[in-house]
This record gives structure tokens, sequence and C-alpha cells, in this order.
């Protein structure tokens, strides 16, 4: 039987995760895996409603309810695609998983360590992804990416100071899990941000 692969990518807003990730599932089809691709929170019917529920409530969302709609997404995503799919062997490429979570609402909302450790593994039935790749950018350098673009969205909504903190987190992170978790740089343009993804998936075996 075909073993499957759970590889997840995360990274602070506006980082060009989402074109990264396309990229790089076109690249997992063309080495031959059976790639499926989706995201959280989403990924499943009742979990994209969810996803339009946490990301529309107005600021003032209590941290507790926050993370339980992020958690209720997940346990129904990794019930209802990524557990089926890896066990038909096939590899799963996810938008987002527990990093963000321990980034977004425990170092920057403050829910405890171990509480949110507890909660995840608990959403997750302790699943883990085996390799993931953060694409970290300096969140001022972004900013000015953004401004030269045009482009207008959560992310300066969010303010600098957010933005910081987030990319402070996945950092740390990426320091205490450095096998897992590998950083690439972000503000290089999109084809060597892809060369470097290639770079670390062939050395993780891919
Ligand atoms: P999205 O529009 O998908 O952002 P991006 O394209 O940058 O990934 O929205 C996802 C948002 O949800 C993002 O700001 C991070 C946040 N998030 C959490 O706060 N906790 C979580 O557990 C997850 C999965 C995401």
């Amino acid at each position: 039987m075909k073993q499957g692969h759970f590889i997840t990518m995360e990274g602070v807003d506006g980082s060009g995760k989402t074109t990264q990730l396309q990229l790089t599932a076109r690249y997992l089809l063309d080495c031959g895996y059976d790639v499926v691709t989706t995201r959280e929170p989403g990924g499943t019917k009742m979990a994209e409603r969810l996803r339009s529920l946490v990301l529309d409530a107005d600021a003032a969302i209590n941290a507790r309810t926050e993370v339980l709609l992020y958690l209720a997404a997940r346990a129904e995503h990794v019930e209802t695609v990524i557990k089926p799919a890896l066990a038909a062997g096939k590899l799963v490429l996810c938008d987002r998983f527990a990093d963000s979570t321990k980034v977004y609402q425990g170092f920057v909302r403050g829910i405890a360590k171990e509480k949110l450790d507890f909660l995840c593994d608990f959403a997750a039935e302790n699943l883990v992804p085996e390799l993931t790749i953060m694409l970290d950018a300096a969140p001022e350098a972004l900013l000015q990416r953004r401004a030269d673009r045009g482009v207008s969205d959560r992310f300066e909504q969010e303010g600098l100071d957010f933005q910081k903190k987030v990319r402070e987190g996945f950092l740390m992170l990426a320091s205490a899990e450095p096998n897992r978790i590998k950083r690439v740089n972000a503000l290089q343009n999109v084809d060597a941000v892809q060369e470097n993804i290639r770079k670390i998936l062939k050395s993780a075996g891919f």
C-alpha cells in the first residue's frame, strides 16, 4: 500500500503562500504524487462555513470562542478529508494547520501553551505534518510590497505590530522544531522562492 504524506505551508499573512502552494502542488504532481491541496480554516463544507464565521467575526471576538471555531473546523477537516486521503496513500498539502493556531491564538492572542497544545492534539487526533514550509518575511517589507501593488486587505487592517508578533511566533516555532519546520525567505521573487521550496522537498526525500 502507498504511504500517505502530510505537508503544510505556514507564514505571515501576505507572504505569497497561496501562489507557492499551487506551484508546489504542481511540482509534486509532476514528481508522481497523488496530491490533495486543501486549506485551514476550511477544506470541507462545514469547515468552510466555520471559516466564514471566524474570519468575518469582528475584532472583539473572545479568544476562547475564536480558538474553538478554528479547532472545530480542524476536527472536521482532519476527520473527513485529511485522514482518509492519507489512508489512501495521497499527499496532502495544506495551507495552514496547527502552527497557525499556536502562533495566532497562542503567541498573539495569549492562550496558554499547555492548554493550546492539548486542544490542538485533540482536534487533530495527534496528526502532525511531516514537513512544514514556513514563508518568512519582515512585515514592514511585505507592507511596502503590497502598497506598491495597491493591495489593501486584512494584512493592513490588523496592523504592523500584530504582523510583527505573528512573525516572531513563527520564528520561535521554527527554531524549536528545525527538523520539521523549514524557513524560506518570502521576499525573493516567485521563482526563487519556489526553487528554495523544491530544494527543501528534495532533501526531505520528496
Ligand atoms: P486567509 O485569508 O486564508 O489568510 P492567508 O491567505 O494569509 O492564509 O485567512 C486565514 C487567517 O486565519 C489567517 O489570518 C490566519 C488565521 N488563522 C488563525 O488565526 N488560526 C488558525 O488556526 C488558522 C488555521 C488560521
